[in-house]
């Protein structure tokens, strides 16, 4: 398949990159660096750099190639992971993430649209959920998010739904639990970083540096959040799965036109948890304080990944140890991040 994937040169769209490569897709990565690195982009991939609102940038990558009888589509689907993803910074600059997250969105969608691709994958979260009455969370459950990151997200899923409807675009709404660990040398270099697994890996390495754990008086059973990991790996293996469903006219898949699944393990670890699993894997003494919780964060965030388990027998492989262990090796090798 010939694949372009907005954000390539991202943390996970340079993961999805490599396994589509290894798939034997043909990739093309549209980035526009403003966060991404261009060494975390594979050999084999071709890099646009350009912004995914950036119609004439669009225009060039989208105009049609040559057929055997009339010109077709020049991709076959797009992998939409392009995107800003600080919530706390969408708090205070929610227009930016409007303008990026969804005004640039739609200008994608337009041209994907006015360029006949039939396949379309995003990068959804589990922020559309806010903070569910029930965990695990069902792919049913309301979608209330609680910041304009959330927001956001839940606006392009509903812009996904009037594609489809409008103009018949296949696609797949996957919501990201907490994406985590590395693989093949590629990794999470988020300028600033504010995921919990590097931060307590960037407190192990960076002497005078200190890990805080965001509150200790929730709900559960150590006062600390409650998040779900899934490895970056496994996480990218389920939008193969989904682009085969989507794109593969005899799939079995329920409703293979518009898929929406969580993607998380079913299982949640308190921040205290992952942090001494941390201590295990890297046989470091990490020094950690408590502070302050932030506005906005749910006690506890689990998947239910039952129906994409189910509809395209999907499993995540990698235990939370694992994603520590791969996550270590490559802030170890890397430990000022990608060169550029
Ligand atoms: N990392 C997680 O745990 C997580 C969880 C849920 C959802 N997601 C979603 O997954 C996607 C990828 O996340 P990530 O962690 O790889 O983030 P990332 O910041 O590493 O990657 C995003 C990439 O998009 C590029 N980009 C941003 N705006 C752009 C634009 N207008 N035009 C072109 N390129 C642009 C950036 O340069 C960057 O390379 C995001 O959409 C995010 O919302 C991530």
């Amino acid at each position: 398949m010939r694949t372009l994937v907005t954000g390539g040169a991202g943390y996970i769209g340079s993961v999805m990159t490599r396994l589509l490569l290894d798939a034997g897709h043909e990739v093309t990565v549209l980035d526009n660096l403003s966060y991404g690195h261009r060494s975390a982009v594979s050999n084999g991939a071709k890099l646009v750099v350009g912004d995914v609102g950036d119609e004439l940038v669009l225009n060039r990558l989208f105009s049609q190639v040559p057929g055997p009888e009339s010109p077709v589509p020049s991709y076959d689907a797009v992998l939409h992971f392009a995107g800003f993803i600080r919530v706390p910074e969408s708090v205070e600059k929610p227009d930016l993430y409007f303008d990026n997250n969804v005004r640039k969105g739609i200008a994608l969608l337009n041209a994907v649209g006015q360029a006949r691709i039939s396949n379309f994958v995003f990068s959804s979260t589990a922020a559309v959920y806010g903070e569910p009455d029930k965990v695990p969370v069902a792919e049913d459950a309301p979608l209330l998010p609680t910041n304009p990151y959330g927001d956001t997200k839940r606006v392009f899923e509903e812009l996904l739904a009037s594609y489809h409807r409008a103009y018949g675009l296949r696609y797949a709404c996957l919501r990201y639990f907490n994406v985590a660990g590395a693989f093949d040398g590629l990794g999470e270099d988020h300028r600033p970083e504010t995921h919990l697994i590097p931060l307590i890996l960037k407190a192990a390495l960076e002497p005078g540096r200190v890990f805080e754990i965001y509150g200790d008086d929730y709900p559960t059973k150590d006062g600390t959040c409650v998040r779900d990991y899934i490895h970056v790996h496994d996480l990218c293996r389920a939008h193969l799965l989904a682009l085969d469903a989507l794109s593969n006219p005899k799939s079995k898949t329920q409703n293979p036109e518009s898929l929406i699944f969580n993607l998380g393990s079913q299982n949640g670890y308190t921040n205290r948890e992952v942090f001494a699993a941390a201590e295990k894997v890297t046989g470091c003494k990490i020094p950690v304080r408590m502070a302050e919780c932030r506005p906005g964060d749910a006690p506890a965030l689990i998947a239910s990944s039952e129906k994409i388990r189910k509809e395209l027998g999907w499993r995540p492989a990698k235990t939370l140890d694992d994603i520590i262990q791969d996550a270590w090796q490559f802030h170890r090798r890397n430990p000022a991040g990608y060169p550029d």
